[in-house]
Formats: structure tokens, sequence, C-alpha cells
């Protein structure tokens, strides 16, 4: 598939090269990128593969990982690497709904460069025949996909990469019914690992039953950028970096009316209804006003949304 085929269908998906040198893509359907901007590889690095928790376990073990949004395959590459590097032995489930962008990322050299031969081999094998030597790749709305995998993965995992756009953009990926759903895959001290740090999506992981953490902003970031994502557990998570209590500035979050959850009851409404909904129950809530939140933190933290980044 070439980048013209790709803007001849009915949604562009464009090469970006982020800062780190790595390659990522930019969906215009969503308006957003499908890395932050500071490095595709390293935001796999260091949002999903540091509080993984994957080198505290002994080598020859087993690993359990269910990979929401595989996209381009960044994070499957690292996580491929990074099993190989401690001598794991992955078990993987990869869902996507769109099967471009892992074959454009094939396509395109500065893609291939990045990778290890091994993984490129393991991702060329998903993109061809829908599985490779670690595990299948599901094609389709992970809401569906997910409830057809789940007597294989119920209670399973020891990682779920969730990965998919935001909330703002994606709310079917990050609905109480949806992460629920998610939840119910963890053994009981695996982890699901976002880079999101949504006040829905954190009330959400609450209301679910799960214990959390935060994660620190990126090194370097400024001081706009509040939070690094967010991991998740049945277990109560030790607070060794790089996760982090919660501070009080996201424990108030949570109090705002921005921790009203998405609600997709069936698993199949459009984003827009999903939107709707909670838009009316936020009217009608009682939670603090998340501007006065906002301005009450602006003048320590300089706030703006943490979602994900704007279109270069
Ligand atoms: C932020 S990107 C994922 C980036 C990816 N982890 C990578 O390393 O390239 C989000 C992905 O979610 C996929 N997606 C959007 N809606 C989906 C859905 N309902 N089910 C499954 N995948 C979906 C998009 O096609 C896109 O590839």
């Amino acid at each position: 598939m070439t980048w013209t085929d790709c803007s001849a269908a009915n949604s562009r998906l464009e090469p970006r090269i982020t800062a780190d040198g790595s390659f990522s893509l930019w969906s215009e359907s969503f308006d957003q990128a499908f890395h932050s901007a500071r490095g595709a590889i390293e935001e796999a690095r260091t949002t999903f593969l540091a509080p993984a928790g994957l080198e505290g376990l002994a080598p020859r073990s087993d690993v359990a990982v269910l990979e929401l949004c595989v996209g381009t395959g960044t994070n499957t590459a690292q996580l491929l690497d990074r099993c190989r590097k401690l001598d794991l032995k992955l078990r993987w489930w990869g869902l996507e709904s769109d099967r471009r962008p892992l074959q454009l990322a094939l396509a395109d050299p500065r893609f291939r460069c990045q990778c290890s031969e091994q993984s490129l081999e393991l991702l060329d094998s998903l993109a061809k025949t829908g599985s490779c030597r670690a595990g299948p790749m599901l094609w389709g709305d992970a809401r569906q996909s997910l409830q057809n995998l789940m007597p294989k993965v119920e209670a399973q995992c020891d990682l779920v990469i969730h990965d998919a756009f935001s909330p703002r953009v994606c709310p079917e990926l990050w609905s109480l019914e949806f992460l629920t759903l998610v939840a119910r895959c963890l053994k009981p001290e695996g982890r699901i690992v976002t880079y999101c740090s949504a006040a829905a999506v954190r009330q959400c992981l609450k209301l679910v039953g799960l214990h959390q953490a935060g994660l620190p902003p990126p090194t370097g970031s400024g001081p706009h950028q509040w939070s690094g994502g967010t991991v998740a557990s049945w277990k109560v998570l030790e607070l060794k970096p790089p996760l982090q209590a919660f501070t009080a500035m996201e424990l108030e979050h949570q109090l705002t009316r921005a921790a009203q959850p998405y609600r997709d009851p069936r698993l199949n409404a459009t984003s827009e209804q999903i939107r709707q909904d909670r838009q009316q129950k936020q009217l009608l809530g009682t939670g603090l006003s998340t501007s006065a939140w906002r301005r009450r933190w602006q003048g320590e933290a300089g706030l703006t949304d943490p979602g994900r980044f704007p279109p270069s």
C-alpha cells in the first residue's frame, strides 16, 4: 500500500517522524496522532513498558499480553524485543480495527529501520496471515473482538496495553462497560497500562474496582503536562518508580464533572451517542466545575488537557 492509496481511502493516514526520529502516523478521521510527538519509540518504552513490571518476572516465565489498538505495531515491536531480552515466553493477542497502519508502517523503510529483524519478521507475519509465533491479531472493532476473545483471555493477562485514541475522540474504547471487560482479562496481579490520565477513565477504573497509580509526566515536558498516564490492577500497586500516587491535583480532578464516565451499555453505541449521553449527565450532575479546577491549579501547573497530541 502506498500513501496515495491511503489518501484515496475515505480517511487519510499520514506519516509523521516524531522527535526521537521514530515513525508515526496521523489520522484524519480521529484528527489525532498515533504517538506522542516526543517519540513513538520513546513513548512505547517509557509509558507502556517501564510501568509494565516485566523486569520483575523470572527468565523463562510465561507472560500474557493483550494489546488494544496495535496500529503501526510500534508498541508490539518494542514489547517483542523486551520479552526477548528478558527471556520471557510471550503469549500475545492484538486488537485493531484498521489494517492500514501496520501495512503502511511495514512498507516504510523508516519504520523497518527502527525495528529489530526478529520483531519485523513477526509483524510481517501478523500483517500477512493475521498471526505470528506470539499469537493472533483480531481485526475489527475491539469491543466485539474482546467479547469473542473473552473465553481465552479471561483472568489470563499479566499486562494490557491500552493505546486507543483519546476518550474525547474514541469514547467507545474508554467506556465503563468496555473497561469492565478489559479488567476481566487481568490476572490478580496483572496491570492495565495506558498513556491516558483523563478523569473519566480513572473514574471508570475505580468503579470497576481496580487500584490505580499515576505515571510522572515525561522528562523534559513543560508544566502543562501534568501526568504521563495511568496503571491499574486488582491488587494494590507497589509505588515503585515510575508508578506514583495520584497528586492532590489529580485527586481533585476526580471530583469534577470531567470524571463523568462514558457509558456504552450494549457495547455498540456510536462515539457521538456516547459523547451526547455523557454531556447530558454532566449537565444534570453535581460534580465540581472542571474549569474552576483548572483555574485553581493553573497558577501552579499551567494546565491544559493532557489528552492526545494535536496534529503536527
Ligand atoms: C493511538 S493509535 C494506536 C497506536 C499504536 N499502539 C501504535 O503503536 O502504532 C489508535 C488505534 O486504534 C485503532 N482503533 C480505533 N477505533 C478502534 C476500535 N473501535 N477498535 C479497534 N481499534 C480501533 C485505530 O485504527 C488506531 O490504529
